[in-house]
């Protein structure tokens, strides 16, 4: 697929990666005139918002104009003072990136991965699991076999009010990487049987 990711910083980089690996094309836009925002978001079947939730409005207004029937990926995390969350629980970024781009289908994803594994999918060898939420279901397949692709297990939780869950669980774990040392070399695998 043709994917722009807009933001190249840890995670743009890291998911360009895992999906270069896995055979996609991907685009980068940013604020370096040199690869414009509308350029990529033009250009790409599939958008991911991989910027700091603080620059999030301004990047939207920019894929706006390209995001209607795209599926758009917000991968924020909203970090507040003393690593809270810096949104209230009666919403996400997801939703309210949604809320902007009206006619896009966005889907929640890779926010619960620290980027320094989002291009294996992989911790101590053991597999990590990709937690998706959105509300149409052809996007959610499409976002579940991107992350199939790089390596994760793919987990579909439900509608994009779910992001509320999942932006509380990024959350916890920058706090257990970062307030309780326990670093970034760790991540989420769902157990069932
Ligand atoms: N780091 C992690 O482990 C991790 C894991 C999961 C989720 N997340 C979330 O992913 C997002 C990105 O995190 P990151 O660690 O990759 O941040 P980062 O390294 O600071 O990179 C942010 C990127 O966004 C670009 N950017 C900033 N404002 C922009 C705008 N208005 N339009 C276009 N591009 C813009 C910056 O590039 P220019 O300055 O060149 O524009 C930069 O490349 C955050 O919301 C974060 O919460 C991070």
């Amino acid at each position: 697929m043709k994917i722009a990711i807009i933001g190249k910083g840890n995670v743009g980089s890291a998911l360009c990666n895992g999906l270069s690996n896995a055979g996609h094309e991907t685009k980068f836009g940013h604020r370096d005139p040199a690869e414009p925002v509308a350029d990529a978001a033009k250009w790409g079947e599939v958008i991911i918002l991989a910027v700091p939730h603080n620059n999030a409005n301004d990047a939207i207004e920019e894929i706006r104009p390209y995001a209607d029937g795209k599926t758009v990926i917000d991968v924020m995390n909203a970090i507040g003072q003393d690593m809270d969350l810096a949104i209230s629980c009666t919403t996400s970024t997801a939703e309210e990136t949604q809320k902007k781009l009206p006619k896009a289908k966005v889907v929640k994803a890779f926010n619960t991965v620290f980027a320094q594994n989002q291009s294996t999918a992989k911790v101590a060898g053991e597999q990590l699991t990709a937690f998706i939420a959105g509300n149409d279901l052809k996007a959610k397949q499409t976002v579940a076999q991107l992350t199939r692709d790089i390596g994760f297990d793919p987990v579909d939780c439900g509608p994009l009010k779910a992001a509320r869950y999942l932006e509380a669980m990024g959350i916890l774990i920058i706090n257990l990487a970062y307030t309780y040392g326990m670093g970034n070399k760790m991540g989420y695998k769902l157990v069932k049987s």
